[in-house]
């Protein structure tokens, strides 16, 4: 019998890819969102890109009700627990909006989860609980850092499931995000930033398109290949099938398990507006701006722990995550909207 999997947050950009691909893979889904970063746009396209039902509940993480509500209505065997407020920047800004969202959010999902005797989970952390990394490629024992509020909320979620497991004995995989991009291969769903994008990649394509006049590069002053900053861009499907990947971990290993997940290989902005270009053939004014505040030169992922214990590698290279973004960005170039 298939499994059924409580997927939070699932109607954003790495939720929906991953609805769509735990839907193509045989699972039951059941969703939670509350739209704040969202809409039911993804969610209607990855009804017909798979043809498949899943269930929606428009509900707050921190409504315990709401969450009761749908562990009684389901026998739920996993939750993948995506939903979580992202921006960096916003953070700084409005840091009680962050831990209240993020920190008390996750506290009453996994109350709820403990009560409902469900004990197996994926949650989506980040490379940012390393703060400034000392080396690159990082590995998962790499010692950890946060520079903003939302990195902070991410180190203590990790904290928190890592108290539960040895109180509780969860089994749980947390994730590391280096830097997701791309789209599914359809184009049809995809990231649609509700504002100014903090992202490279979704500024460059919507520059790409003439949504934006130009892009700022943030200082090429750094110590990498051409001075610009390089991270690990790790396409949103790869991504995705990690977490598939660690829900079949869960079903054979007992415990806590943290892995990366990256390509290994680092890329610098430059290098990605010239992806963008080549693609899209659009030339993409660029002005060179200043260093942006708390950013590092360089954040590339050792994920060779995940390979070798989830049976995982990234399959999609530059050219895949810069063809598939532009796809999305010409067929919808107001995004969702
Ligand atoms: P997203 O904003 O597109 O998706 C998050 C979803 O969660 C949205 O649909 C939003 O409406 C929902 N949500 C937020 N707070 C909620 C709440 N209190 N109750 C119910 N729903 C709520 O972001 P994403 O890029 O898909 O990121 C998913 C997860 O991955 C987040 O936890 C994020 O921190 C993490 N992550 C993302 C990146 C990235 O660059 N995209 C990198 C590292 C980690
Ligand atoms: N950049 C520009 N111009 C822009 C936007 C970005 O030059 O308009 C540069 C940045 O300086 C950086 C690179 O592009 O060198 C990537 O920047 P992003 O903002 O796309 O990504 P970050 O690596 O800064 O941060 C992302 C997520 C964070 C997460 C972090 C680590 O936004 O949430 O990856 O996983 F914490």
């Amino acid at each position: 019998m298939s499994q059924t999997i409580l997927v939070t947050g699932g109607a954003g950009y790495i939720g929906s890819h991953a609805v769509l691909e735990l839907l193509s893979a045989d699972y039951e889904v059941v969703i939670l969102d509350n739209f704040c970063n969202s809409s039911k746009e993804s969610l209607d396209r990855v009804k017909t890109l798979t043809g498949k039902e899943f269930t929606f509940y428009e509900t707050d993480l921190r409504d315990r009700q709401g969450l009761a509500t749908i562990f009684k209505n389901h026998s739920i065997d996993s939750v993948i627990h995506f939903a979580g407020l992202k921006a960096v920047g916003e953070s700084n800004e409005k840091p009680i909006e962050y831990y209240e969202n993020n920190v008390v959010g996750s506290l009453v999902l996994f109350d709820e989860m403990e009560k409902a005797g469900v004990r197996k989970i994926v949650f989506s952390s980040s490379a940012t609980v390393y703060g400034e990394p000392e080396k690159n490629p990082i590995s998962e024992t790499a010692k950890l850092g946060h520079t903003n509020p939302y990195g902070r909320t991410k180190y203590m979620i990790e904290f928190i499931l890592k108290d539960i497991q040895k109180a509780k004995n969860w089994d749980i995989v947390i994730l590391r995000y280096f830097n997701p991009v791309g789209a599914h291969a359809s184009g049809d769903i995809g990231e649609s930033p509700n504002d100014v994008p903090n992202n490279l990649l979704p500024f460059v394509t919507q520059a790409a398109i003439g949504v934006r006049d130009h892009v700022t590069i943030f200082g090429d002053d750094y110590d990498t290949i051409d001075g610009t900053g390089v991270r690990d861009y790790i396409h949103v499907v790869d991504l995705v099938l990690g977490h598939i990947k660690s829900l079949e971990k869960l079903d054979k290993d007992k415990g806590l398990f943290i892995y990366n997940l990256g390509t290994g290989s680092g890329v610098s902005v430059k290098e990605m507006i010239d992806a963008i270009r080549e693609v899209s053939k659009k030339d993409i004014k660029v002005v060179v701006g200043p260093r942006r505040a708390g950013d590092v030169g360089e954040v590339v992922a050792d994920s060779t722990l995940a390979e070798k214990e989830l049976g995982w590698t990234a399959q999609y290279n530059l050219k895949d995550m810069a063809e598939s973004s532009w796809r999305w960005q010409e067929k919808n170039p107001k995004g969702y909207a």
